[in-house]
């Protein structure tokens, strides 16, 4: 839904403080989330994920949407000991939404 994406779009700007999406996207102090939506957990090249992303991925992890807005309501609870350092997004609209314009970069 284009609407939706253009909304998380703004949510976004919460995020790239330390994510980049995009054609010249680079790891920063997190990493790049092209193609995250429906990805493996923990498999951007050259990031240095946690214990904790790493047990997580190595358990099989898949980045669906229910998972990453389970993630992005509350990232330390979801998953203890990540690095994530974000309090999360409260509203369910918020998630849905960034998740929308997430999907908008497949690759
Ligand atoms: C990891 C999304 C905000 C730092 C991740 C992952 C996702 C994500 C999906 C897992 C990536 C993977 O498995 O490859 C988001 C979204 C945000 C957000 C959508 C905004 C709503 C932030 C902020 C920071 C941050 C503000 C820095 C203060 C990190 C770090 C990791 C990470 C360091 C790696 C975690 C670990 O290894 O435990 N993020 N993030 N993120 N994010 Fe965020």
């Amino acid at each position: 839904d284009a609407e939706l994406a253009k909304a998380g779009e703004k949510v976004f700007k919460k995020c790239k403080a330390c994510h980049q999406v995009g054609a010249k996207a680079k790891n920063r102090s997190g990493p790049v989330l092209n193609g995250i939506v429906g990805g493996a957990s923990g498999a951007v090249d050259g990031f240095k994920y946690s214990k904790a992303l790493k047990a997580a991925a190595e358990g099989g992890l898949v980045w669906t949407p229910e998972e990453l807005a389970a993630f992005l309501a509350k990232p330390k609870k979801y998953l203890k000991g990540t690095k994530m350092g974000f309090a999360g997004l409260k509203k369910e609209k918020d998630q849905a939404a960034v998740i929308e314009y997430l999907k908008t970069f497949a690759e």
